[in-house]
C-alpha cells in the first residue's frame, strides 16, 4: 500500500457539473524561449521572467476559488536542452525555492514536489525537502511544483513500488484497480485537476499529468507565460464554471 498514511483525494467528481469554478488547476508553463528571443534576449532571461509570473498567479488563487495549483516546472525530457539552459534553470529554481518560495510559505501556502528527485543536485533537493516540511503546516493554497517530472515515469516508479508491495506480500494483486494504483503515484494526496491550462499556442499535454488528468478540462492559450497575468486566469476560471462537465454520463 502507499508509504503515506494521506488519505488520497482522488475525487475528480468533486464540482458540480457545470457550476463551480476549479478547485484545481494544473499549468504548463510554455513560452519563456520565444518570449526572451521576440526580445533578442537569451532564453534564460524568459525562464527568469517566468519565474516571476508564479507568484503573481498563484497569490490570486484564494480569491478565485483555487485550492490546488500544479505547475510544471521542469520535465523528464528537459535534461535534452543545452547543458547551459539547464545549469541556468537548476541555478534558478535554487534561488527561487531559497528566496521567492520562502516568502510564499509565510502566506500559508503549502508546497509540494513532485517528479523523480533522483536526477536532481544533492543542494536542490535539501532545499525542496526543507521548503515541503517549513510549509507542511500551512492550509491556504497547495502549490505542487512538477520537477524532473514526467507522467510516463511516474506510472513507471508506481508500478515499481506497487509490484514491491506485492513481492513481499503487503498487496493482494487482486486489489490492484483504479482506486489502489494512484495511491502509488507522486500526486497521491492530491485531487485530480479539473483545468489543465497551457500557454503559447501549443495544444499538447507534454507527458504532464497522464493519469489524473483523464477528465480534466483543457484550454490551450495563445499567450506566452511571462505574459500570464492573474486576471486571464480569471477569465479561465470563469470560463471553467461555465462548462458542463459529465464525466462519461450523459445530460439528464
Ligand atoms: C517552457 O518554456 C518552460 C520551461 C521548460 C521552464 C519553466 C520554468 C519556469 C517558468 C521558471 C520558474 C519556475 C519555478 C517554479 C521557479 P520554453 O523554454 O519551452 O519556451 P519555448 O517553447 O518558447 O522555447
Amino acid at each position: 500500500m502507499s508509504k503515506n498514511p494521506d488519505i488520497p483525494l482522488q475525487d475528480s467528481g468533486s464540482l458540480s457539473p457545470g457550476g463551480d469554478g476549479p478547485r484545481h488547476v494544473a499549468i504548463i508553463m510554455d513560452g519563456n524561449g520565444r518570449w526572451a528571443q521576440a526580445r533578442g534576449r537569451p532564453r534564460l532571461f524568459g525562464h527568469h521572467a517566468g519565474a516571476k509570473r508564479v507568484r503573481e498567479v498563484v497569490e490570486a488563487c484564494p480569491g478565485l476559488g483555487i485550492e490546488y495549483l500544479t505547475i510544471f516546472a521542469f520535465s523528464t525530457e528537459n535534461w535534452k536542452r543545452t547543458q547551459t539552459e539547464v545549469a541556468g534553470l537548476m541555478n534558478l529554481f535554487r534561488r527561487y525555492i531559497s528566496r521567492e518560495m520562502a516568502a510564499l510559505a509565510t502566506r500559508n501556502v503549502r508546497v509540494r514536489f513532485i517528479g523523480d528527485r533522483l536526477r536532481l543536485d544533492a543542494k536542490l533537493v535539501k532545499l525542496m525537502d526543507r521548503l515541503e516540511v517549513e510549509t507542511a503546516g500551512n492550509d491556504g493554497t497547495h502549490l505542487t511544483v512538477a520537477l524532473n517530472y514526467g507522467g510516463r515515469d511516474e506510472v513507471a516508479r508506481a508500478t515499481k513500488r506497487l509490484a514491491h508491495d506485492v513481492a513481499n506480500g503487503t498487496l493482494n494483486p487482486e486489489e490492484v484497480d483504479e482506486e489502489t494504483l494512484p495511491r502509488y503515484l507522486d500526486t497521491y494526496v492530491l485531487p485530480d485537476p479539473d483545468l489543465v491550462i497551457r500557454t503559447s499556442g501549443e495544444a499538447r499535454i507534454s507527458n504532464f499529468l497522464l493519469w489524473q488528468s483523464a477528465y480534466s478540462e483543457y484550454e490551450f492559450i495563445d499567450t506566452l507565460w511571462p505574459d500570464f497575468t492573474a486576471a486571464e486566469l480569471g477569465r479561465l476560471c470563469e470560463k471553467f464554471g461555465r462548462r458542463e462537465r459529465r464525466f462519461g454520463t450523459v445530460k439528464t
